[in-house]
């Protein structure tokens, strides 16, 4: 008879239909989920600690650093990528970005995505 074989396919098909599911949440939720919950799931080079003094010697168009939310960001190649502009960018080199940030882009997904990118670490 071929009923156990058709017994297992349905098993690896039901197998199958939920690692995809499982994979694609798992994604989802990484994506969607705020800064500070993605701290822990980001790599190694995100545990690098910074202070405020360190991030203030980052401060030209062609070494530029910012905090933001607790988060430390290169953000010296975004600088001639962002779609608002360069002068945007430039002017947060050096300082503590948040209040510059969510001032224009709030909780917008775009723009936290492209940040999480550039994180380099988290202030001490
Ligand atoms: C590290 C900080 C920032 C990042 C990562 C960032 C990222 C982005 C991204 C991804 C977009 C495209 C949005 C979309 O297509 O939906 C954008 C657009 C824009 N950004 Fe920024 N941005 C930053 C800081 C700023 C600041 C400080 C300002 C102004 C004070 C600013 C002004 C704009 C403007 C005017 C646009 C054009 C379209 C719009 O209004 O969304 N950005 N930014």
């Amino acid at each position: 008879m071929n009923k156990p074989r058709i017994l297992i396919g349905i098993s690896l098909f039901v197998l199958l239909v939920a690692g995809c599911a499982y994979t694609i949440t798992t994604q989802r939720s990484l994506a969607f989920a705020p800064i500070s919950n993605t701290q822990s799931a980001t790599s190694t080079t995100s545990q690098n600690t910074y202070t405020q003094a360190d991030i203030a010697q980052h401060n030209s168009e062609s070494n530029c650093w910012t905090s933001i939310e607790g988060g430390v960001y290169d953000l010296t190649t975004w600088i001639s990528r962002h779609p608002g502009g360069p002068q945007a960018i430039i002017g947060l080199c050096g300082t503590d970005g948040t209040d510059a940030f969510n001032g224009k882009h709030g909780t917008s997904r775009r723009p936290r995505a492209a940040l999480i990118l550039l994180k380099i670490g988290i202030l001490k």
